[in-house]
């Protein structure tokens, strides 16, 4: 681009001319790079969209299934949201199922709010509706456990050099409590179609409805998407993709494998190995079995390698209807820890911006990262708690992570 083009410039100009190519390349590459980022975050975008928005225009028919529900909750602190939020949402929920249509238990222990005075407020409110329900509140504090003399299961060795109480087969036993009305209205010929495992969230009765109908009601599990501060959901502990592994990012699209991916992204039943995020439905039958499904930890033998897995997924490998009907997240049912965090995810949950970003941060991390060491180390220590004894086998071992879980006197701790 001289005006002058003598020959002698001419010959300072030509050794530049491929750079200035390279250049040209490199440009129309980042364009079209660019441009394909763009369109397929907005192809991402809108289709995700859509789906949102089909599955909004179609809520739940206002009138429930005839099911008879049996609703377990255990409760620790929580106070703040059964006052604010899960009371009122509870008796909602009995009152549109008919007072007979529902059991309520619920077992809390060692908290130091006020959490008893807010459960004896929900059971004298239940009681005025005729609900039946068990209600018990313990005393005994999280220091009262850990300063019992070590029994024979659920303590373990610690790298500090003392006995603690696990975390795990403790709260197995609660929740194995909330189970035990089951058993005694079954013997008075009183049966449920579903136990509804609530945890301390805010939800609505066409929550309960659209999940109760996940996957049109064949589901051996079907999780609601729990948020403590959206768009990050929250329990990781007991979540494992259809390929069984760990969440990728906490923050959406979440998984790793395309399946489970796939059905977040088209907002339908997401195929997963494990869920407990919120709340849970499951058909009762295998709680009511010969050989009954409980809640339980790994065994103290193979805790003392260094690994943990959260009794919510146990469960799930326990289950025997786990492979033939399959466990399910329902990413239309989304509950929040708080009221603020349950308006964030209605009726939707996230911007454009928020998309491209998530699309692109999970196929980076798809591309650069790997299971394979995380899984190596669990695989090794399974294999050393193997060789002690040759009739040793967690069939949950999808959902050994590396941690040690213990009870302390205001909570628990990683060890
Ligand atoms: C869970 O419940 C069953 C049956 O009630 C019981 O046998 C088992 O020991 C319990 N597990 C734990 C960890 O408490
Ligand atoms: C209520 O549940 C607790 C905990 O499982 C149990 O010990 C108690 O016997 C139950 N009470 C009634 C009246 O069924």
């Amino acid at each position: 681009m001289t005006d002058n083009p003598m020959a002698f410039d001419l010959s300072r100009i030509t050794p530049r001319r491929p750079g200035r190519r390279r250049r040209c390349f490199l440009l129309l590459g980042f364009l079209a790079l660019a441009c394909w980022a763009t369109l397929d975050a907005l192809y991402h975008f809108v289709y995700h969209h859509h789906r949102v928005t089909a599955a909004v225009a179609v809520r739940p028919p206002p009138s429930p299934q005839p099911e008879r529900i049996y609703i377990a909750s255990v409760h620790w602190n929580t106070e703040a949201i059964l006052r604010s939020h899960w009371n009122e949402a509870v008796i909602r929920l009995a009152e549109k199922w008919g007072a007979g249509n529902v059991f309520v238990s619920v077992f809390e222990s060692g908290s130091w709010d006020n959490t008893k005075g807010a459960l004896r407020d929900l059971d004298r409110d239940l009681d005025r509706l005729g609900v039946r329900r068990n209600i018990t509140l313990s005393p005994t504090t999280h220091r009262e456990e850990i300063s019992a003399i070590p029994s024979s299961e659920g303590w373990v060795d610690t790298p500090r050099g003392q006995k603690e109480l696990r975390r795990i087969p403790y709260l197995a036993r609660i929740r194995n409590w909330t189970l035990r009305p089951l058993e005694d209205l079954q013997r008075q010929g009183i049966l449920f179609d579903k136990i509804l495992f609530l945890g301390d969230v805010v939800f609505t009765v066409d929550d309960i409805i659209a999940l109760l109908r996940t996957n049109d009601g064949v589901y051996s599990a079907a999780c609601s998407l729990d948020f403590m501060r959206p768009p990050a959901y929250y329990d990781t502990f007991a979540l494992r993709d259809s390929e069984g592994d760990g969440h990728l990012m906490p923050t959406w699209p979440y998984f790793r494998s395309t399946d489970s991916r796939n059905a977040l992204l088209s907002m339908s039943p997401i195929p997963v190995k494990s869920c407990w995020n919120g709340i849970v439905a499951m058909p009762t039958e295998p709680f009511l079995s010969p050989t009954p499904l409980r809640f339980r930890g790994i065994p103290d033998s193979l805790a003392q390698f260094h690994l943990e897995a959260s009794e919510c997924c146990l469960i799930h490998a326990d289950n025997p209807l786990s492979r033939a009907l399959g466990v399910y997240l329902n990413p239309l049912v989304r509950v929040g820890y708080t009221g603020a965090a349950y308006a964030a995810v209605h009726p939707f949950w996230l911007s454009p911006r928020y998309i491209a970003l998530g699309v692109w941060q999970s196929r980076l991390r798809r591309w650069l990262t790997t299971t394979f060491f995380q899984k190596f180390v669990v695989r090794r220590r399974v294999a050393l708690w193997q060789a002690n004894s040759n009739d040793r086998h967690e069939v949950g071992e999808f959902c050994l992570t590396d941690e040690m879980q213990v009870l302390i006197a205001n909570g628990w701790a990683h060890v």
